[in-house]
């Protein structure tokens, strides 16, 4: 039995944007935003207040978050590392904010600097501060189903770093394919070992595109019960610190597979495509998405 509604969570202007070699001016990334809130869509994490040194892409968080137009309805989240990046986050009044962790070691030490041991800390503090504010916080895993440094990644591993995460009281963890890794079988049982320990309404999915397998995975995840999918209109996204991560899953490509199976996002899909015809003038390069492209 497939749902017969998912939430998509936009991670474009924020994953999509953070690898891009070219500078998106704030303009542009604003009016872009502004364009994806008349969607339909109710969740866009806009940006990330990491350090700008390590994501140049991203420097302009805070005028970003200032510039955009708030619509009703839309959560607007940003990614945040630590407590210097949730004083930004908090003074730029999002309604929500992420944070994240990989599931193994070193691709948790070169995306943050830190060892998995040595990051739980500096998060518990980060979810506390921003629950106290009254903020919800929402977690990632990364690496879940293959590590670009290490290869394959342990579930109990992955179990360790999702539990921790819901214990310091994040309300959804995202489970990332970093690097586009995951195949279907994988992700049945990945997902079949999870839901043993986790309620799979509280699981989403950030599955990246590398290996052309995100729409099969989805799938997957849609019978296992997974209603909430992360994507980036265009296909645009990767993680610097990830070696070989290419693109997410594009917004585009997913909404048209789910609309044909009738399940509702409430997104307009006209509305999405001059989003995504938008940022590809933009970037000035031919993006990955499917639906760009017919
Ligand atoms: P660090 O160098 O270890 O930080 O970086 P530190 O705490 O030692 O501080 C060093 C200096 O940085 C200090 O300044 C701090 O104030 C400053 P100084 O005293 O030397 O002048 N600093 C900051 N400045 C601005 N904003 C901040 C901040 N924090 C410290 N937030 C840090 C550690 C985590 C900051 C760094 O490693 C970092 O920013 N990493 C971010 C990497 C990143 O954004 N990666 C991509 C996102 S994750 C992803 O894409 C995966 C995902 O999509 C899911 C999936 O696909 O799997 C989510
Ligand atoms: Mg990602």
């Amino acid at each position: 039995d497939l749902p017969n509604k998912v939430q998509i969570k936009e991670v474009g202007p924020r994953d999509g944007l953070q690898n891009e070699r070219k500078f998106i001016s704030t303009e542009a990334k604003v009016e872009w935003i502004n364009q994806l809130s008349e969607t339909g869509m109710n969740y866009i994490e806009i940006t990330s207040f990491v350090h700008p040194k390590w994501i140049p892409a991203l420097c302009d968080a805070v005028d970003v978050a200032a510039q955009i137009k708030r619509k009703k309805g839309v959560t607007y989240a940003a990614l945040v590392p630590n407590s210097k990046g949730l004083e930004k986050a908090l003074a730029a009044n999002l309604d929500e904010i992420s944070v994240f962790m990989s599931a193994s070691e070193t691709h948790n030490l070169k995306n943050i600097n830190k060892s998995i041991n040595n990051t739980f800390p500096v998060l518990e503090e980060v979810v506390k501060g921003a629950l106290s504010a009254g903020k919800k916080v929402r977690g990632y895993v990364s690496t879940v189903f293959g590590c670009p440094y290490e290869g394959v990644v342990p579930l109990h591993s992955v179990k360790k770093v999702t539990n921790k995460l819901f214990e310091m009281g994040v309300y959804e963890v995202s489970l990332g394919d970093t690097i586009g890794v995951a195949n279907p079988q994988q992700m049945e049982t990945v997902l079949t070992e999870l839901e043993k320990t986790f309620s799979v309404s509280s699981l989403a999915l950030h599955l990246h595109d590398t290996r052309g397998m995100a729409l099969a995975n989805t799938l997957v995840g849609l019978t296992k019960g997974i209603t909430v999918f992360d994507s980036a209109v265009g296909g645009l996204g990767g993680c610097p610190y990830a070696k070989g991560a290419s693109g997410n899953i594009a917004t585009e490509d997913l909404l048209h597979m789910l609309q044909e199976m009738k399940i509702d996002t409430g997104i307009d899909f006209d509305r999405l495509m001059n989003a995504a015809k938008y940022i590809e003038k933009i970037i000035d390069k031919p993006l990955p998405s499917r639906q760009l492209k017919l």
